[in-house]
């Protein structure tokens, strides 16, 4: 009987440590099974009051119900806690559920060079011209005397090319050496444009860098004039930067062309300093030793040429102050393209 009272008691106790422990439903189903199931505990006390007397059994029956309420009182307690806490984390995640909310990806854009250099093939294309490719480590022959450019001209200058060692090949310094390997592989009537990186081996500033982009273009068939290349700069240059872009045009000297020219235009970046002229390219007539270089006879045919600064273009198109900013990572200037 003594022994009956202390597993009652016992029990209180254990269930009550239990059910503190149960962290979920499925733990406290565990508990419930333990003690309300039908080989449960208390299913066990209560085969135990079979074999007390009827003064005994007035005694022990009260107890055993109280524990059993206790028990059924406990476990409906505390499912009734889980459900709310249950309850309560789905309203304060539809309250912070915002169905506006755009998850954040970073999002590339295209290099203010990618963009031009695509804006500038479609407007040449337009006016019949292909789009050409050439090496950047380029040979001496290509690059200069195949150009016409003498051995003793001042752009061979170590100060200005990048050599490789030997001198027979360098970081080509212009895109014209493009020129010769067309002429050499292909027959007029030739037009075609060459965008590309060109490096010099040159102090910086806002409007210089030792490495930027040139777009070369050649134009040969029969009676080419340098009327031909004042429309076609004219009609990309007022395409590319609008008609109000004033132009200058102005002799210049390339030994690769004759008559030489060079085409600035007018720009300011600071609306509060006076405008400057900006030299956006040179060209001219293709000399006629360059011709014969590339395997073209100058007797029958003329042509074209002409060298843009592309990285300049850009700096006017897009209105970029320093050109070295186009050269950097600068993740903010980038992301605004
Ligand atoms: C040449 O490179 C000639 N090959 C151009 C040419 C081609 C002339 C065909 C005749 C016929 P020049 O060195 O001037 O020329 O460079 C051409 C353009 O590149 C310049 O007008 C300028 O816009 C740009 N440029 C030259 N040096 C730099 C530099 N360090 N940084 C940025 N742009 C430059």
């Amino acid at each position: 009987m003594k022994d009956l009272k202390t597993r009652i008691a016992q029990a209180h106790s254990d269930f009550s440590k239990e059910l503190h422990a149960c962290i979920n439903e499925q733990a406290l189903e565990i508990v419930r099974i333990k003690y309300l199931g039908r080989q449960g505990i208390l299913t066990d006390l209560m085969s135990g009051l079979s074999e007390l007397n009827a003064e005994e059994k007035k005694v022990f029956g009260p107890l055993l119900n109280e524990l059993k309420k206790n028990i059924q009182d406990g476990i409906m307690q505390a499912k009734a806690e889980f459900a709310h806490q249950q309850k309560e984390a789905e309203a304060a995640k539809k309250a912070h559920f915002d169905v506006t909310a755009q998850p954040f990806y970073p999002q590339g854009s295209l290099h203010p060079y990618t963009r031009i250099t695509q804006e500038i093939e479609d407007i040449f294309i337009s006016m019949g011209f292909a789009v050409a490719d050439g090496p950047e480590l380029e040979t001496e022959f290509n690059n200069f005397t195949g150009l016409n450019i003498p051995a003793d001209h001042p752009a061979r200058d170590e100060a200005d090319t990048f050599w490789l060692p030997g001198f027979t090949h360098l970081l080509r310094t212009h895109t014209s050496p493009v020129q010769i390997r067309t002429m050499q592989s292909q027959k007029p009537p030739l037009a075609i444009i060459v965008p590309g990186r060109t490096f010099r081996n040159e102090a910086t500033d806002a409007t210089h860098d030792f490495m930027f982009m040139q777009l070369e273009g050649i134009y040969i068939d029969k009676n080419i004039s340098i009327s031909n290349l004042r429309a076609t700069i004219n009609i990309f240059l007022k395409k590319l930067l609008g008609d109000t872009i004033e132009l200058r045009f102005r002799p210049g000297f390339f030994p690769f062309v004759e008559p030489g020219i060079e085409v600035d235009a007018l720009y300011s970046f600071d609306k509060n300093k006076p405008a400057k002229w900006l030299e956006l390219m040179g060209a001219g007539m293709i000399h006629p030793n360059v011709l014969r270089h590339g395997g073209i006879d100058p007797e029958i045919y003329s042509g074209f040429a002409f060298g843009m600064g592309l990285t300049r273009l850009a700096m006017l198109k897009y209105n970029i102050s320093d050109i070295r900013i186009m050269h950097s990572s600068n993740t903010k200037f980038l992301s605004q393209f």
